[in-house]
Parts: C-alpha cells; structure tokens; sequence
C-alpha cells in the first residue's frame, strides 16, 4: 500500500482501530523511577537494617534463602561474600561466588532495581521505606555498610561499593570517564 491509500483509512485512531487506550498519567509516573548510579531520583523515605531483616524474611527469603545465598539455578545469589573471591577475580574464575558486596558497583542502582523488579512475584509493590530498609539490611549483611546506618537518599548517596573501582563508565556511545 502506498501513502495514498492510508490516508483513506484516516487517523490511525484508538477509537477507529478499537486498540489501546489513552496513556495514564498516574500509571506513567509510577513506572517513571529510573534512579541512576550517582543517586538523581531517589526518593524521600528512610529504613533500616533491622526493619529489612522482617521485611527479606516475609518476601525475599523463599527464593534467594534465608541465608541470600539463593537457590541455584534459578534464584541467584545475593550475600555472602567469599573471601577467596575477594580481589575481583572472577573473570578467572567463573565459579567464584557473585554477590551484591562483591559485584555490585552501585549502591543506588541496588534500590533502584529493588524498587522495580522485585519481589520477583510483585514487582512495584514495596514501599519506598521498605526499599531503603531492604537495600539497607543486604548492603550490611554483605559487609558494606554498618548495621546501624539508616539509609535514605543522602546517606546511601555517600556509600561507595567496595569494588567501584573495578568498572568501567560507559554511556554506550564509546566514551568512558
Ligand atoms: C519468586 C522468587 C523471588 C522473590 C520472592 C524475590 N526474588 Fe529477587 N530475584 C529473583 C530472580 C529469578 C532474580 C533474577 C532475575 C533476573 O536475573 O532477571 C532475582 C534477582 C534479584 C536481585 C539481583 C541479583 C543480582 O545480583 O543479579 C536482587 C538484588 C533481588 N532479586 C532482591 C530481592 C529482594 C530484596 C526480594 C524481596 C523483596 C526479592 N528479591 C524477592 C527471584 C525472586
């Protein structure tokens, strides 16, 4: 078909085709919380290692394990940062353990993808408060933060995860910084 004939279709139209709806706002800005590595977009709202410890009991543990060191193959490994694996070698050794300590560059991004992925069964269902305490319980379980730090956007801003230094930027047009 030629431009000509679409047009004698007129306006592709939701109401004409009986297709899709008009976007909602609300909906819209529930799923517009990109925060990224430096922390823009993180929300008010406050929570604590003690309060993420219930909270990971209640909805984390069944597939990541009580313990966060997951259930292999399918839910992967979150806590316990092997000793051995300490230096980053893992392009060495695959087998070596991945967990948020020892992999993760940004603490941010960790309650971002929290905050929009999981539990894996309702994502979008935590509240900002008990995102900050769940990222604040595994950033102590995993030994990057004291268990007493409350986390909120300033404070978790201001940790800097263990192997940072160990990642590249990139904005994936070819320029690092
Ligand atoms: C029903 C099972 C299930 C539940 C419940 C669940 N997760 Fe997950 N989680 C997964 C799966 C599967 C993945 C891997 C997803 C992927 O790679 O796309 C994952 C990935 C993750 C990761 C990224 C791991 C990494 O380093 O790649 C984090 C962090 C995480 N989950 C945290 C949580 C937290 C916190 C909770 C509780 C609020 C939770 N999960 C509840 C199944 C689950």
């Amino acid at each position: 078909m030629v431009g000509a004939d679409y047009a004698a279709f007129g306006p592709m139209s939701g109401a004409r085709l009986g297709l899709g709806r008009a976007a909602d706002k609300a909906l819209l800005a529930k799923m517009d919380t990109d925060i990224d590595a430096e922390g823009t977009g993180l929300p008010a709202g406050s929570g604590t290692a003690a309060e993420g410890a219930v909270l990971y009991a209640q909805q984390c543990a069944m597939c990541h394990a009580a313990d966060g060191r997951g259930m292999p193959p399918a839910f992967p490994r979150l806590l316990g940062r092997d000793a051995a694996a300490e230096g980053f070698t893992f392009a060495d050794d695959p087998k070596l353990p991945h967990t948020i300590g020892n992999y993760w560059p940004y603490a941010t991004t960790l309650f971002d993808y929290i905050k929009r992925a999981m539990p894996l069964t309702a994502p979008g269902s935590l509240s900002d408060a008990q995102v900050y305490a769940l990222t604040a319980y595994l950033l102590a379980q995993d030994g990057v933060i004291a268990e007493s730090l409350k986390l909120n956007a300033e404070s978790l801003r201001a940790v800097k995860m263990p192997y940072v230094d160990r990642f590249v930027w990139s904005d994936e047009v070819g320029a690092s910084r």
